[in-house]
């Protein structure tokens, strides 16, 4: 293989930097963060900078090999290394720690995992059949998988709390929930965004409703909101709580086809009055082709499971299917919107 740099009008090539090469080699530098997550490298470093060679001594690692990762990283800007070859967490790599809020730990494992890496492996099929690269090389549909597999569960389940962590409290700020009632969240993992609108609003009362697996390990055991809730296992496709005055669907219409989407609001629907509010969050798509943060998600929940990003009108469309009407959509200062429906 060749070491030559491009000149300056010529193109890039063998990991000079590029938008193709940024592509191409993306793998590897994920790989080098799962790498310095699996080894809890970063929790290391919580009391100060430590070199590669006795942060290779704690953890039991090859500290050559250690280094070189971490040099990598620090290209990223998640490490400083210093001059005596001590690396230290940036501001940007301080979510790699398991203990500080907004960690993102939990989302690296999973991400850089072997679920998501075998259903990246896959997709070479799935634009030839359509069929999630996942249920290929697991036999399952992605959720049956889980139900099949605790500790991959709670990868997955941990994994979502750290991705929605963050993004729950904005969302409960971006939307007037009203001072009483019931919010009742329908695959709502463990919890976060319940946590969060009921200790914004504190004489609501709240039902997380989600597989019983998942809503056992919810994290709702907090003085704020003690009292105001009650956690509820079933399957969304079958029947959810009824009696609701808001329901919440967060990033579960974006894992499902139509179809799918159609028997989860059915279910709604059957528990929720005329009149009663559906808050559909998930990031919405523009018309287009135009870059957007949610088209990387729409390929990551077509490889993994029969789901996909969806625009306004295409949320409208399944809505208008199951006895909803489309209000109106809020922005939040994170990806997902607010999609604001009525039971009509
Ligand atoms: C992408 S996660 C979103 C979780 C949570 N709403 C959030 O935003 O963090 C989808 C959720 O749907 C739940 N789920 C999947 N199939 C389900 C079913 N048949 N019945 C109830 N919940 C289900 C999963 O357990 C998971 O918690």
């Amino acid at each position: 293989m060749g070491t030559s740099s491009p000149g300056p009008a010529g193109p890039a090539d063998y990991f000079t930097p590029s938008p193709l090469n940024g592509l191409l080699y993306g793998h590897i530098h994920s790989a080098a963060l799962r790498a310095v997550a699996v080894h809890g490298i970063a929790d290391l470093l919580a009391d100060g900078p430590r070199t590669a060679e006795d942060l290779a001594a704690s953890a039991g690692l090859h500290a050559v090999s250690l280094r070189r990762v971490l040099r990598l990283l620090a290209g990223h800007g998640l490490f400083t290394e210093d001059a005596r070859g001590a690396f230290e967490l940036t501001e940007n790599g301080l979510p790699l720690r398991t203990d500080v809020p907004g960690s993102r730990h939990a989302t690296i494992l999973l991400v850089s995992g072997e679920m998501f890496g075998r259903a990246a492996d896959g997709i070479v099929d799935t634009v030839r059949t359509g069929t999630p690269s996942f249920e290929t090389a697991y036999g399952v549909p992605f959720f049956e998988h889980l139900a099949a597999s605790p500790a991959e569960r709670q990868l997955f389940d941990a994994g979502m709390a750290a991705v929605s962590g963050p993004i729950d409290d904005r969302v409960a700020q971006s939307y007037a929930f009203p001072g009483s009632g019931t919010v009742v969240d329908v695959g709502g993992g463990r919890g976060g965004l319940l946590r969060a609108v009921l200790t914004r609003e504190p004489a609501l009362t709240g039902v997380l409703f989600d597989r019983p697996g998942t809503v056992a390990d919810h994290l709702l055991d907090i003085k704020e909101v003690r009292g105001r809730w009650s956690v509820e296992g079933g399957d969304f496709f079958s029947a959810v709580p009824s009696g609701g005055d808001i329901y919440l669907l967060k990033h579960v219409l974006h894992d499902w086809d139509d179809d799918d989407c159609a028997r989860i609001l059915d279910a709604i629907r059957r528990a929720a009055d005329p009149g009663k509010r559906l808050l559909v969050i998930d990031a919405v798509l523009p018309e287009g082709s135009a870059p957007h943060p949610a088209v990387a998600l729409d390929i990551a929940v077509m490889l993994l499971m029969r789901g996909r990003e969806r625009t306004a009108k295409e949320f409208e469309r399944l809505l208008s299917r199951t006895g909803f009407r489309l209000n109106r959509i809020l922005p939040t200062p994170s990806l997902p919107s607010i999609i604001e429906a009525e039971a009509v």
